[in-house]
């Protein structure tokens, strides 16, 4: 019987943003350990990790197919790869691995095109092995409990759905240089490394995401109004939606919003109560019964569901963040990989990480919103 996994990387030095929140994510529950990589297409940058981090040269990769082919044939290698390279390699990235036996986690938004998603899923499926998208917000305990009252029937149907991804990082491409912002690598704003979105792709998944998890609703069509302000890429978008179960909903995501770094909220309404998150205070869950005084619920609390609470690290009041959702994204998955390593099956509840279905949804939303701001926000099914 396995008890603990070993991992590889591909991306993610020392320089970049996300590789790093992912090891951290991974490192907190101590049931897989970093033994491989190819952290970088720069072979200075790669041994700098791989030196860091104290792996074995022999598994220190200067090219990720040589790595897949040589983790696939060891007797000890990696039981899964973590992708966190820009988007354009997701999809040649996964599939490599998939082919040569390892499960999947990949980075969001997980490919280019509709299908190459589709083909990922595929391959998975036919190899019976697992992939996961990294919807990283979705980790967070007070999104589960949205999604275990959702669940419960505290509010009712959902009739409506009003959700905002805000950022201001690139309000320097539309206005004056402000050197005081902080940048996130400027690939994203490159369709030949980014794909067919910038704001859409970057973080509007993420709305796309968050809601469909919180209300298990997925998306009919949209219609969305984009700008580019010039650029080769949407900054901004305003995207109305339509649920399958007929509600209706606004997503607005831009990358040029004075004042707000990384501002994802969502409100749900229902018939019987309306709740509200907000990823800046993640600890807390705003959540109104229909007639009655609006609730503040705490993380950590007595009186927040199984479901969520299993997920709580630390004690009511103590705030848990980014890292902790990325650790409960790990928790489940880590879970799942070993239970498939065993032979065990997998239980609904093991399954708690955002898969590679969520992550070809993901990649139809985008091509919906993007085919719609092309045509004055126009309805496009997704
Ligand atoms: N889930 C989230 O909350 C979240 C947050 C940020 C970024 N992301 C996603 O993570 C991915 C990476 O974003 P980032 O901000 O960390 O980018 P980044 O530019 O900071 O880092 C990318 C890393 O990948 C390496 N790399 C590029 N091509 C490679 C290749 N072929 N082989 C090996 N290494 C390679 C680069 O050297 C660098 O270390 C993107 O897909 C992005 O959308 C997700």
């Amino acid at each position: 019987m396995k008890k603990t996994l070993t991992y590889g990387q591909v991306g993610g030095s020392l320089h970049a943003f996300i590789g790093d929140v992912h090891r951290t994510g991974i490192a907190y529950d101590g049931r897989a350990f970093l033994a491989a990589g190819c952290f970088s297409r720069d072979e200075e940058k790669n041994r700098e990790c791989a030196e860091f981090y104290g792996l074995s040269p022999d598994r220190v990769y200067g090219d990720y197919r040589a790595m897949a082919e040589a983790e696939g044939k060891r007797e000890d290698g990696i039981d899964f790869v973590v992708v966190t390279t820009p988007n354009n390699a997701h999809y040649e990235i996964s599939r490599a691995f998939l082919e040569n036996g390892i499960h999947v986690m990949c980075e969001k938004p997980l490919c280019f095109t509709v299908e190459e998603a589709e083909d990922l899923a595929r391959i998975a499926r036919e190899k019976g092995l697992l992939f996961g998208v990294n919807y990283s917000y979705s980790g967070n305990v007070m999104v589960k409990e949205a999604r275990e009252l959702v669940k419960s029937g505290a509010i009712g149907e959902v009739v409506n759905v009003n959700a905002e991804y805000l950022q201001e990082y690139l309000v320097d491409d539309i206005g004056a240089t402000n050197s005081a912002l902080l940048k996130l690598s400027s690939w994203r704003k490159d369709p030949e490394i980014a794909g067919a979105s910038n704001c859409v792709g970057d973080i509007g998944s993420h709305i796309e995401h968050t809601v469909a998890y919180i209300t298990g609703l997925g998306l009919k069509r949209v219609a969305a109004l984009t700008d580019t302000f010039g650029q080769p890429l949407d900054l901004n978008a305003n995207i109305l939606v339509e649920f399958e179960n007929g509600a209706h909903g606004v997503y607005s995501c831009s990358q040029v919003c004075v004042g707000h770094m990384n501002g994802l909220t969502v409100r749900i309404f229902g018939t019987e109560g309306a709740i509200e998150w907000v990823q800046e205070n993640p600890n807390i869950l705003y959540y109104t019964p229909k007639g009655e005084p609006t609730r503040i619920y705490n993380r950590g609390m007595g009186y927040i569901l199984p479901g969520a609470a299993k997920f709580s690290r630390l004690p009511s009041g103590h705030p848990e963040g980014l890292f902790t959702a990325f650790a409960n994204i790990y928790k489940a998955w880590i879970t799942a990989v070993l239970k498939t390593a065993n032979g065990e099956e997998l239980t609904e509840e093991d399954r708690d990480f955002p898969t590679v279905e969520d992550g070809v949804r993901g990649v139809k939303f985008i091509h919906a919103c993007v085919e719609s701001g092309k045509i004055d926000a126009k309805w496009v099914e997704v």
